[in-house]
């Protein structure tokens, strides 16, 4: 039989809905919303109205495609925080609704440690082994950048944190500054494939500890580009390929000397990655090398599960169903929400 978690991902600007038997994925549907794309960025209003309309059909196609019906369902797991408030408010509301209609109980989910816990998510087939506990993970996304050694599914310890924007900040705005679109991380990553990361250098931060910083690093590269605008017009189409390998190189850098700075401190060797930006090309062959040269076993999860997913909300819910930590009926989303 199993324990059955559905669980629901609605704290940006993906609606994803995600059925787990045990640590089995029997399904997860993610519905983007391409509403952004014109602004550049997140609109929170627009990102709100948009979970309304998805959220419904989204949970109905995760049944179909698990193979579940509702009242084969032991609990409902959902996104708590850290997030957009009113996106956050949508997927709380569904599972309220959701729980009271069937008599079954909530599971309110972090977010940021679900990203980290895609690492024991199983697909059904012959399995990659999970990470054994302690391990450290670089959790790398749109809004969060930290350093996090990880006891066990529920205890994780912050080691270092971004003081300013987040790892994928500086690729999203980056890349809108090179004129491409919104989200600019996977375009920024294809281009630099294409181009010369040595051309051209920016400064890194100097930042004691095991704290990032990626604000000066946007500031100097929109700097630079000003000052080759004023004796080159057509600087960016010349260069952009080289642009875009040079910054990702500087970005991986920077990411890469804390992990293994936090690495040789602790001692601990098994090395994952998590969120949005642990999809990078580059920053994924980094972590590799790393671990050849330094004796990791290093866990990076598929693409899918790299980027905001319900599975991850599901399988989070599914640990904390085995402690029988369950939300109370008044729970209220967070915007800001720390482990
Ligand atoms: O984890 P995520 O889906 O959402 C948050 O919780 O923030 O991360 C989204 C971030 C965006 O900044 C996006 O540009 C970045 O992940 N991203 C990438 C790549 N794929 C997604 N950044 C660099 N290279 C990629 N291939
Ligand atoms: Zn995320």
């Amino acid at each position: 039989m199993g324990t059955v978690i559905l669980g629901i991902e609605s704290s940006c600007d993906d609606t994803s809905a995600a059925v787990v038997r045990d640590r089995v994925l029997l399904s997860n549907v993610i519905a983007g919303q391409d509403v952004h794309r014109k602004y550049g960025g997140v609109v929170p209003e627009l990102a709100s109205r948009a979970h309304q309309q998805h959220i419904v059909p989204v949970v109905h196609q995760a049944l179909i495609e698990a193979g579940i019906s509702k009242s084969e369902i032991d609990a409902v797991a959902f996104t708590r925080g850290p997030g957009l408030l009113g996106s956050l408010l949508v997927g709380t509301s569904f599972a309220k609704g959701f729980s009271a209609a069937l008599g079954i109980p909530m599971i309110e989910v972090n977010h940021l440690q679900a990203h980290i816990l895609v690492h024991f998510i199983h697909s059904g087939g012959a399995e990659a082994p999970s990470p054994r506990f302690p391990f450290l993970c670089l959790l790398v996304s749109g809004g969060h950048t930290q350093l996090v050694v990880v006891h066990d599914h529920h205890r994780m310890e912050i080691m270092g944190k971004t003081i300013d924007d987040a790892a994928g900040e500086a690729f999203d705005k980056c890349a809108k500054l090179l004129g491409l679109p919104y989200p600019g991380g996977p375009h920024l990553d294809r281009l630099a494939g294409e181009g010369n990361m040595y051309k051209f250098s920016f400064s890194k931060p100097r930042l004691e500890g095991f704290d990032y910083s990626f604000s000066g690093l946007k500031t100097s590269f929109l700097y630079f580009l000003r000052d080759q605008i004023k004796n080159d017009e057509a600087f960016i189409e010349k260069n952009r390929a080289d642009l875009a390998a040079s910054l990702q190189r500087t970005i991986i850098e920077i990411l890469m000397n804390k992990l293994v700075k936090a690495a040789k401190k602790s001692g601990i060797r098994d090395v994952a990655l998590a969120g949005g930006v642990s999809a990078n090309s580059a920053l994924r062959k980094a972590i590799r090398e790393a671990a050849d040269t330094r004796g990791w076993r290093v866990f990076i999860p598929p693409v899918t599960y790299s980027t905001d997913n319900a599975a991850m909300i599901a399988i989070t819910g599914y640990f904390k169903f085995l402690k029988g930590e369950f939300a109370a009926e008044d729970i209220a989303p967070l915007a800001r929400m720390y482990f």
